[in-house]
């Protein structure tokens, strides 16, 4: 497309930097996108080979109902405060559709997860970033910020640091507008806040299955909260924006207990030994309660290890902003990919 055509600004929306990295990367050794290092459940891959028939002619429910269902009965809520997307970013994105016009403020703490700033410029909302505290602590100015719509991701990415309970909350009480509440990682540290769902009209929970169900692959996310919400993301999403097979795959998955333990389980004692492995190289421990690790050196801009990285096929995240160019982030990968990965940062 010719140049002139493209609205100015909304360069870095892709996950990816075109011609720099193959959007597909299957021979990469892949820890800059925090997906499981093991498989989904077997229930989830017999779901959707049952699924894939001839009924694959006929659109999905609107509603994806039957994930609706099976999520809702899994969290103990009504199906009308359950919403599935194909992915939380759909859910994020609709939240931008649903609770912040053209010239809204969109309030986040920086940093945070890049794609917030992204879907400002895309929906024309002006971005609010409130620079975070020592450690990463939310600051006075974010929870009094009178933006319609405010993002906190806990715990956060990159960061993976946890915020408390009483930290979420003293946001909500302090905060005008709908507070979005993204609980990618939440799996992997101590506890949801979806208790608060009762006592917070204006709380909005967005989760995801591309983590801690090890379904990246199917784009499945979904969004917990009051019915007033839940009817206004319904009212913006795209037609059928879950196809057949990621509906009956979320079902299966959120219905497998067991082997979404085994993942959560594997995926934490994996992220201590890591971060060990992380220290006995030199750098500085960064709690995480996700499944990757901020691997820090204090003041030494961590580009040029990125970049020996990738030349070696080994991808991980490097973000070139302020209180961030010394670190790495790097996902809990697969036992291979973390031997890899540590040997060349060894010899980087
Ligand atoms: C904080 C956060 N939210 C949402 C997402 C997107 O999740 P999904 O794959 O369900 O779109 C990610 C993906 O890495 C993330 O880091």
């Amino acid at each position: 497309m010719p140049k002139s055509f493209v609205r100015k600004g909304l360069q870095g929306y892709q996950p990816y930097v075109p011609g720099e990295q193959p959007p597909d990367g299957e021979d990469w050794v892949k820890l800059n996108t925090n997906e499981s290092p093991l498989p989904p459940s077997p229930r989830v891959i017999e779901a959707i080979k049952a699924a894939a028939g001839e009924s694959l002619r006929l659109y999905p429910s609107p509603t994806a109902a039957p994930a609706r269902r099976a999520i809702a009965k899994h969290f103990g809520l009504a199906e009308s405060q359950v919403s599935v997307g194909n992915g939380a970013d759909d859910l994020i994105e609709m939240c931008f559709r649903a609770f912040a016009g053209p010239g809204d403020r969109v309030a986040y703490p920086t940093p945070t997860y890049p794609l917030l700033v992204s879907l400002c410029l895309l929906h024309d909302a002006v971005p609010s970033p409130n620079p975070s505290g020592e450690m990463f602590t939310w600051s006075t100015e974010l929870m009094d910020d009178p933006a319609p719509l405010k993002f906190l991701v806990n715990p956060n990415s990159p960061t993976g640091t946890w915020h408390a309970g009483p930290s979420v909350e003293r946001v909500l009480m302090r905060s005008e507008g709908v507070v979005v509440l993204d609980e990618a990682y939440v799996d992997f540290a101590a506890e949801s806040q979806l208790p608060l769902l009762a006592k917070h009209e204006n709380l909005l929970i967005v989760r995801t299955m591309s983590k801690s169900y090890a379904l990246a692959g199917m784009r499945i996310g979904f969004a917990l909260g009051s019915p007033a919400l839940i009817a206004a993301l319904d009212a913006v999403k795209d037609s059928y924006n879950v196809d057949r097979l990621a509906i009956v795959a979320a079902s299966a998955a959120i219905e497998d207990i067991e082997h979404h333990r085994k993942i959560v389980e594997h995926v934490i004692s994996e992220r201590v030994w890591l971060e060990d492995q992380l220290a006995e190289l030199g750098f500085e421990r960064s709690p995480s309660e996700a499944n990757f690790v901020l691997a820090r050196r204090p003041g030494v801009d961590q580009t040029p290890t990125a970049r020996a990285l990738a030349a070696r096929d080994i991808l991980v995240r490097h973000f070139a902003v302020p209180g961030l160019h010394d670190a790495l982030r790097v996902t809990v990968g697969t036992d291979e990919e973390i031997d890899a990965f540590l040997e060349a940062l060894a010899a980087s």
